[in-house]
């Protein structure tokens, strides 16, 4: 129908110009724009790694076990291996902080774990005043010290998710990466740039707050990392800040760029580690044609997702039941791999991305 067609071509246009915004409730996940409101204080010691995330050594079930695991997880790995016999698939990986917290970075919102709980010393106004653009120019040290912490690189090494998602990249299967995470470690897991979209920006490239003169890259990790503070502008004195997208700033042009295109493509996406509740990102699964099979790895259900039963999609009645695969991601890619025979690929890619030890 014309209507509906206009009617996602909208959705579609306000993902593209959309603005980082934490949404207040779902019913806001399908028409929010404009600002985001934010809210307050500090920098948690990253420590706490998930309690119960499986490593590498960690015992699945074992191959000739089928029965034992999830037909619906076994019906992804079915559908990926047709790949091998020619049928084209396109894969998108929209993944958040929960893909990241088996390395011991905490996620956000994990009630106490997250990072939102755990900011008290920085007696911010509001947790996400740490992403603030008008905080950080008041008092940039919660900023700094989590930047100083996650730098990428630096201490913390990809999980088996990321490993995943390079994995899908070498086999062909993989259209994009929207990534919500800014610690890197897609790249550091060997997913190629032309496949991710670091949809909240990244640490490589720099400018200030006030006048955005480009600053060195180098130069402002050196500053921030060994030196814990933000550079000034050269040209007026303001604060420089890394190229991470705060609340009220516009995402990068790459993904306006390419989500149109990438959500005509896709066959699947697997949602990963993510509440899905800071647009425009959140939309991303509601926006994907009907025919579009979608599947969720996270430690709960989140968005529409709804794995039971008929789904109806934001224009149109789903093709495809969701497929809701709960808890520890790591876990479930360890399944999945294995039912792809992928495992040894798996494990190998991911113990030579592990960076170098590093005394916490
Ligand atoms: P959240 O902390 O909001 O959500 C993490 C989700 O992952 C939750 O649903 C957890 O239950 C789940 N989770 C945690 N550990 C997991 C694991 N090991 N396996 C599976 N699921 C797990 O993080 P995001 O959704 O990524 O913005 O947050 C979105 C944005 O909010 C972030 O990008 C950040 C923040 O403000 C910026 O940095 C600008």
């Amino acid at each position: 129908e014309g209507g509906e067609v206009d009617g996602e071509d909208e959705l579609r246009g306000l993902a593209e110009r959309i603005e980082l915004t934490r949404l207040e409730d779902e019913d806001e996940a399908t028409k929010s724009a404009g600002t985001g409101e934010l809210s307050s204080s500090g920098s948690a010691g990253l420590s706490g790694k998930n309690e119960g995330q499986v490593s590498s050594s960690v015992t699945t079930e074992e191959e000739g076990e089928d029965d034992a695991t999830p037909p619906t997880l076994r019906s992804v790995a079915r559908w990926i291996q047709a790949q091998e016999q020619g049928t084209r698939r396109n894969v998108i990986v929209l993944s958040g902080a929960g893909v990241s917290c088996s390395a011991g970075i905490p996620d956000f919102r994990s009630p106490g774990t997250g990072l939102y709980d755990n900011l008290q010393k920085y007696n911010l106004p509001y947790p996400e005043a740490i992403f603030d653009l008008n905080f950080y120019r008041r008092n940039v040290d919660p900023f700094v010290s989590l930047a100083s912490e996650i730098w990428p690189g630096l201490r913390y090494s990809p999980t088996l998710t990321h490993s995943f998602i390079a994995l899908l990249d070498r086999h062909g299967v993989l259209l994009r990466n929207y990534t919500q995470n800014i610690d890197g470690l897609e790249l550091l897991g060997g997913v190629t740039e032309e496949r991710l979209v670091e949809c909240h920006g990244h640490f490589r490239t720099a400018k200030c707050t006030n006048c955005f003169l480009p600053h060195d890259g180098e130069e402002c990790r050196r500053e921030m990392v060994e030196e814990k503070r933000a550079p000034r502008c050269s040209r007026c004195g303001g604060h420089v800040k890394p190229d991470i997208v705060f609340f009220g700033e516009g995402l990068p042009d790459r993904f306006g760029r390419l989500l149109r295109h990438d959500l005509e493509e896709a066959d699947m996406i697997v949602v990963a580690g993510t509440s899905l509740t800071v647009a425009p990102v959140s939309m991303i699964p509601q926006m994907v044609e009907p025919t579009c099979r979608r599947v969720l790895l996270n430690n709960e259900l989140v968005g529409d997702f709804s794995p039971e039963g008929e789904n109806e999609g934001f224009y149109n009645r789903r093709e495809h039941s969701d497929v809701f695969e709960e808890g520890f991601c790591d876990e479930s890619i360890l399944k999945l791999c294995k039912m792809l025979g992928w495992e040894d690929e798996l494990l190998e890619l991911n113990s030579q991305s592990q960076i170098g030890d590093y005394e916490r």
